[in-house]
């Protein structure tokens, strides 16, 4: 269709759909990989975990980083649960492969929202607005080692996030015309699956520290 052709509610749902995958690579894809590298300063101890995680320079630099994370991450949630609904898998045109994956992207995310909204209430709000302090190394390493559900928690919403971030990049590459030949697919596809293993591997190796350092 040509763009003098696109109707205004086109338009709109372009740039609505443009915007919603590229919150999630800027700021949020980033932000993720640096708080999960930040994370992994729980095998240096209470002090280094302390200071890399939950202390800002300035308080001021707190509220930014707040409000240039969780923003973007309400709009891409209320984006992306708008899609779910809408969206259907297409056996008849792709492999059984890019189903599944689309498939699980989809049911990835209904884990995320559910990981998050924990993850964030209990190890970010409630300490900071019912406990008036941060998170303590102490209080969520021992939750991680003597609460069975924390830890399960913990391991299977990192599973979903590193899952959907790491084919988020691929679909967001694909959506933003970065990738035209097969050979460059093929790259993204590699590059995919290390994404996945590195996410995945800074996430449950900070569960692990965690654990052990809640003994
Ligand atoms: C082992 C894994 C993780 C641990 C131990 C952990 C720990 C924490 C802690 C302690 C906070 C509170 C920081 C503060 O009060 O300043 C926090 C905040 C947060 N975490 Fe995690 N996190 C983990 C994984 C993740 C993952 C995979 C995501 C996915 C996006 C995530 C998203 C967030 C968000 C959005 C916030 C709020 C940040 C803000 O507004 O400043 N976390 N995390």
């Amino acid at each position: 269709m040509s763009a003098a052709s696109t109707t205004p509610a086109e338009s709109g749902n372009f740039l609505r759909s443009r915007l919603g995958s590229l919150l999630a690579i800027m700021p949020l894809g980033v932000w993720t990989l640096v708080h999960l590298w930040n994370n992994l300063s729980a095998f240096q101890g209470a002090s280094a975990w302390q200071s890399a995680v939950t202390e800002h320079a300035h308080p001021l630099a707190q509220l930014i980083t707040s409000i240039l994370v969780l923003l973007p991450l309400a709009l891409h949630t209320i984006w992306g649960l708008s899609r779910i609904f809408t969206a259907r898998a297409n056996v008849q045109r792709y492999t059984f492969f890019a189903n599944l994956k689309y498939i699980i992207q989809r049911l990835s995310a209904i884990g995320i929202v559910l990981f998050l909204g924990a993850h964030i209430w209990l190890a970010m709000l409630h300490p900071r607005l019912v406990e008036h302090h941060a998170e303590a190394f102490g209080d969520i390493a021992g939750q991680m080692h003597h609460h069975m559900p924390t830890l399960i928690v913990y391991i299977l919403g990192t599973l979903g996030v590193s899952y959907h971030l790491a084919n988020g990049v691929s679909t967001f590459a694909m959506g933003w015309g970065l990738v035209g030949t097969r050979r460059a697919l093929k790259k993204l596809e590699l590059a995919t699956y290390a994404l996945f293993i590195v996410l995945l591997g800074m996430s449950w190796a900070t569960i692990y520290a965690l654990y052990v350092a809640g003994r």
